[in-house]
């Protein structure tokens, strides 16, 4: 894992985004894999101006999310279709037929989540996957205790992830309970990992994440087995690390 040390969030979130136009310079058919949260928010800030300023072109990306919660619309403020469209998607030129969101209102969640590994190996791999990660350690939605192996799956939110989701919401009732989220495996087949970390909030994950310790109780420390990931971590967030 390759681990660059930034002062704050805002040079976490430029590095971020000059990795991922990188990424598309090189190639404009590029996929990208996106998350959700408070994380990213910079970098799609970032994003948008390279955009609008230096016509920086999604018109041939294509992109998957990571996840989405079960049991709301996909218009509802809280959505991550919501998140996307508001936070990205409308300001820069990607094309919405090239925009991959798991369905959480699928008739069949088992059959949702069969479809979207099937899109996933069809249109993938992902050329460069961004994640954040939770504050016990969640990739995607999978929750401590996930399996190493699993593909797109139906998930328990953990009660410290609804708690840490409830400022996105009114109240913590208003989180929901499950989500369906990209395996670990699924994660793991992306070329490259883009993880980012922020704020003491994530300070406990970061130092475990580093002490190389692989264990099914830390999902981020999965990531140990891929061949390329970058860590892009700001002060606060790595002040655990000795
Ligand atoms: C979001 C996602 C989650 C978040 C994580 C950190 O799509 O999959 O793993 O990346 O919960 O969230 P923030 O950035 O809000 O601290």
């Amino acid at each position: 894992m390759k681990v660059i040390l930034v002062s704050n969030y805002s040079e976490m979130s430029e590095k971020a985004a000059r990795i991922i136009e990188e990424q598309i310079n090189k190639n404009d058919h590029s996929i990208l894999g996106f998350a959700t949260g408070s994380t990213p928010l910079g970098l799609y800030g970032n994003l948008i101006e390279g955009h609008k300023k230096h016509g920086v072109s999604y018109k041939n990306v294509q992109s998957f999310n990571l996840d989405e919660y079960l049991g709301l619309d996909k218009n509802h403020p809280g959505s991550y279709h919501t998140f996307m469209y508001e936070n990205l998607f409308k300001d820069i030129d990607i094309s919405m037929e090239h925009i991959q969101i798991p369905h959480s209102s699928s008739l069949s969640m088992e059959q949702e989540c069969k479809r979207y590994d099937q899109v996933i190996d069809r249109i993938g791999p992902i050329d460069l996957q961004i994640l954040g990660i939770g504050s016990n350690g969640h990739i995607g939605f999978n929750e401590p205790g996930s399996n190493p192996n699993s593909t797109t799956h139906v998930v328990e939110l953990a009660a410290s992830t609804r708690n840490d989701n409830t400022h996105f919401f009114g109240s913590l009732e208003e989180v929901p309970t499950h989500a369906i989220t990209m395996g670990i495996k699924s994660i793991l087949k992306s070329k490259r990992i883009l993880l980012l970390a922020s704020g003491k909030r994530k300070a406990e994950a970061v130092k475990r994440l580093l002490s190389g310790d692989i264990s099914e109780m830390f999902p981020a420390s999965h990531l140990w087995n891929h061949h390329d990931v970058t860590l892009i971590v700001d002060q606060e967030a790595y002040k655990l690390v000795n």
